[in-house]
Parts: structure tokens; C-alpha cells; sequence
């Protein structure tokens, strides 16, 4: 969503007429985009905008400003912090910012612009994108789900789903200059069309995109497990272009902890998704997000946590130890356990999750993937990398001729994060066939 967000942000500023400076030293603007969702995000980008404001004392011309949802969240309070700060731009005042610069740079007064999260004006045509070959297509804003930890309904505003027709012809214009994979981006995709005239979910917009000519995968993230659906499911395992990977956060393996959360779900709930899931499509590879350490998190709702971890498998799982975000829910409850046991518990499930993605990864050698050949690996630029349909990292000896091709590859070697591939067949090859076999034990959720 930042990465997104902050294309959104250099389109704004490139198509109000400013040019892109290759590095931090040589910009006369500077714009931090910043995240909320956690403590330590906020506290790395204010100690990003402490580090610019010297730059600036050197360079007085110099227009800093903080974009997102820390600029959302603190306001004005900013300034106070951060004297030489120039603009505070809110998440849904990304439009605005050209024109904020000018004002700044002619008045030499500071700007802020964060009242309104109900409307946004944002030009999705002017996004300057990263890639030539993959691409995140937003296709909701904002969330209603109030999850009792989360800042972002607060700081993003309420769910507001862009009409189906803009995201078609956006994406259409895509595969027209040669982009191959989309991920269709929202806090929770599931309820995709909520509110909209005519009705549309997620799945008849899945099914539009899949009948886009050119465009070869697609996914969406992330997914609320409690607003995943039977047709969803079917859709996935239907549509061909839709990848075999879905993030679904549990949170917690715990049914105490998931209802202070408010996340509207018991693990009975998820355990059976997770069978429908594998169930439907065989060679799914399953993501997740888990909070460690939330308020009243007993040894024994931790051990709910990495048992349940060890029965799903999943292939990949972010863990973050939980934070208090100020004016939450949760904000309300007493941070009990300590950062100690919260870097434990955060260590315990890193740990396992390594052991089972290495595990998984090093049962596929010998197997075929199909990888979307991205560019010169970030380790070792003499190879190149891509990502299989499952969402995993492939590196492989290739040139630069193939970056956008969809490769059949070996799986040669692996590790707990990369596979290690051999290009198979240099064609174009077709879909993967989602009915393969599973690759590890699933665990059945009880009737
Ligand atoms: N503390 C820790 N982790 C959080 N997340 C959201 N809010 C918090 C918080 N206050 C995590 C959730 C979410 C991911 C994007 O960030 O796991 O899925
Ligand atoms: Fe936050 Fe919950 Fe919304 Fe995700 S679904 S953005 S965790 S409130």
C-alpha cells in the first residue's frame, strides 16, 4: 500500500512539472512517506525527517514535507517536533501536493492539508511506476473493519471502493504497455464493492481482469479471513491468470485474544478455511500476519498461537510485536507484556516459520514452478529473479533478455526464502495446473 501510495505521490509531483532527482543530496523537494500500523514504522520515519531537517539547515531551499499516515495521525503536532518542516500532506490529500509546493516555495509559509478523509481526488493515470512488469492497482481506500490494534481506519478513513469500469480501463492500459502481473491492492479486498452502483465483488471484478488480453497473473491482498467466500475460493481455483497464493492474517491462534482483537473470527473459523482453501486449490501457498505480545497474552494464548502455525504451514508469515496505537481500541487495555517476552515470542515464531518454509521449499526440488522473470537478483546481479505463482522468490542464471517472460523452471536448490531454479523451457509456458498435488500435510480443521 506505501509502495503504492508513495508511485501515487512521485506521479503527483512529476505531473505537476517537477523532474525526479536521482538521490537525497541533489532534490530541492523532499517528500517522506510515512506508515503508522506500528510504532517503530513512525519512530523510524520521524528520525528519517530529523536526519533531512539538517540537510536542510545547510540548504534552506530545500521543501521538506511528511505524506501518509503519520502526517494523518499527529497534524500539526509535526511542526512542533520538526521546525523546518514545510508540508504536512494527509493520506487522501495526495493531489493537492504540487500546489502545496508552489505555495511554499512563493510564501515561504508552511502548508498542512489532512481535514478531510471522506472524499479523494487522486489521478490513478499519473502514477509513476516502478516496475514495467508488475503493478499494484488500488482498488479500495480506507477500512471499516476497526480491528481493536489497528490505526488505519483512523488514519485512511472509511472503506470506499473504486468503480469497477475505472479499474478495467486502468488496468487495460497496463497490459497495453506490457505489464504482466497486477496486484489489486486494499486493506481488506474481500469486501471489495461494498456501497457500489451497480453491485460488483470481488469476484466478478477477478473475472473482468482475467479476461484482459496480455495481462498474465493476477493477485489482491489483503484478504480478511472472515469476508472470504465460497465463490472466492471457487474463483481462485477457476480463473487461470489468479495466482495460487493468499495472505489471510490470523493474528492469533488464540479465540480469546482474536475477539479482543475484533477480528470476527474463532480459529475454528480460519481451520476450516484453510482446508476449503487447500481443499479447492491443491498447490495454494498460504501467507499470514501474526501479532505477538497483545494486551493480555498468556503463555498459554501464545502456545494457541505456534500450534496453530505448525498445523496450517504456512509458506510465509510476517510476525510483529505488538504496539499501542493511540486512539484504538486496544490503547484502552494495559500493554502487559513486557518487550522482552514480546521479542521472545517474536523469535519462537520467526524461528518455526523458517523451519517450515525450509522444510516446504526443500520438498519442491525437482519440481516445476512458473516464474515471472522480474530482473538481476538484489543479492547477486549476476542472476536474475522472479517470483513462482505461490509468491515465492526463484533466482536463476539468465539474462536481461528474459525480464518479463514467464519461464518454466526446475526447482535445483532451496533455502527457507529462495528457491534456486534452472530455466526449463524458454517459451511462454502455459498456466500452472492448480490441481497439482499438495506438498505437505494440511492439517483438517475438526467438523
Ligand atoms: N501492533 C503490531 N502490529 C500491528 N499490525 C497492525 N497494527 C499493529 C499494532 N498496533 C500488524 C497486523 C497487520 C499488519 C499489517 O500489521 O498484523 O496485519
Ligand atoms: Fe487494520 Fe483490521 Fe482494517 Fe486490516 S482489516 S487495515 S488490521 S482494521
Amino acid at each position: 500500500m506505501n509502495e503504492l501510495d508513495s508511485e501515487f505521490i512521485k506521479g503527483a509531483i512529476v505531473g505537476g512539472g517537477f523532474g525526479e532527482a536521482q538521490n537525497e543530496y541533489d532534490a530541492d523537494i523532499i517528500l517522506l512517506n510515512t506508515c503508522a500500523v506500528r510504532e517503530m514504522a513512525e519512530r523510524k520515519a520521524l528520525g528519517k525527517a530529523g536526519l533531512l531537517s539538517q540537510l536542510k539547515e545547510k540548504k534552506p531551499d530545500l521543501v521538506l514535507g511528511i505524506c501518509g499516515c503519520v502526517a494523518q495521525q499527529r497534524k500539526e503536532q509535526l511542526f512542533d517536533g520538526l521546525p523546518l518542516l514545510d508540508i504536512v500532506c494527509g493520506t487522501r490529500q495526495i493531489a493537492q501536493l504540487p500546489e502545496m509546493i508552489e505555495s511554499v516555495r512563493k510564501t515561504g509559509e508552511r502548508q498542512i492539508r489532512v481535514e478531510d478523509l471522506s472524499s479523494e481526488k487522486l489521478d490513478f493515470a499519473l502514477t509513476k511506476r516502478n516496475s514495467l512488469i508488475k503493478a499494484f492497482i488500488s482498488i479500495m481506500r480506507g477500512c471499516d473493519n476497526y480491528c481493536s490494534y489497528c490505526i488505519v481506519p483512523y488514519v485512511r478513513g472509511r472503506e470506499r471502493s473504486r468503480p469497477p469500469q475505472e479499474i478495467i480501463a486502468e488496468i487495460g492500459q497496463l497490459a497495453q504497455k506490457g505489464y504482466k502481473e497486477i496486484t489489486l491492492l486494499g486493506q481488506n479486498v474481500n469486501s471489495y464493492g461494498k456501497r457500489l452502483e451497480p453491485e460488483c465483488d470481488l469476484v466478478e471484478l477477478l473475472e473482468r481482469i482475467n479476461a484482459i488480453r496480455g495481462i498474465e497473473r493476477i493477485r489482491f491482498v489483503t484478504s480478511h479471513p472472515k469476508d472470504i467466500s465460497p465463490a472466492l475460493i471457487g474463483a481462485i481455483a477457476r480463473l487461470e491468470k489468479v495466482c495460487e497464493h493468499i495472505h489471510f492474517p490470523l493474528q492469533s491462534g488464540s479465540d480469546k485474544v482474536l475477539r479482543l482483537m475484533n477480528r470476527g473470527y474463532s480459529l475454528n473459523d480460519y481451520m476450516k478455511l484453510v482446508d476449503a482453501l487447500r481443499d479447492a486449490v491443491p498447490s495454494i501457498g498460504l501467507g499470514t500476519d501474526i501479532i505477538v505480545g497483545f494486551p493480555g497474552e498468556t503463555e498459554a494464548d501464545f502456545a494457541e498461537t505456534v500450534e496453530a502455525m505448525r498445523r496450517i504451514e504456512y509458506d510465509s508469515a510476517f510476525i510483529f510485536k505488538y504496539s499501542t496505537r493511540e486512539g484504538t481500541d486496544a490503547a484502552k487495555l494495559p500493554d502487559d507484556v513486557p518487550l522482552e517476552k514480546k521479542k521472545e515470542r517474536n523469535k519462537i515464531l520467526l524461528q518455526l516459520q523458517k523451519q517450515i518454509s525450509l522444510r516446504k521449499n526443500r520438498a519442491s526440488i525437482g519440481s516445476y514452478v512458473e516464474v515471472l522473470v522480474e530482473g538481476p537478483s538484489k543479492r547477486n546481479p549476476y542472476r536474475m529473479m522472479g517470483r513462482t505463482r505461490q509468491n515465492k522468490i526463484a533466482v536463476f542464471d539468465g539474462g536481461q533478455h528474459l525480464v518479463g517472460k514467464i519461464l518454466k523452471m526446475t526447482v535445483a536448490d532451496a533455502t527457507a526464502l529462495t528457491l534456486f531454479c534452472q530455466v526449463a523451457e524458454e517459451t511462454l509456458s502455459a498456466p500452472q495446473n492448480k490441481t497439482g498435488q499438495r506438498q505437505s500435510p494440511a492439517y483438517r480443521a475438526s467438523p
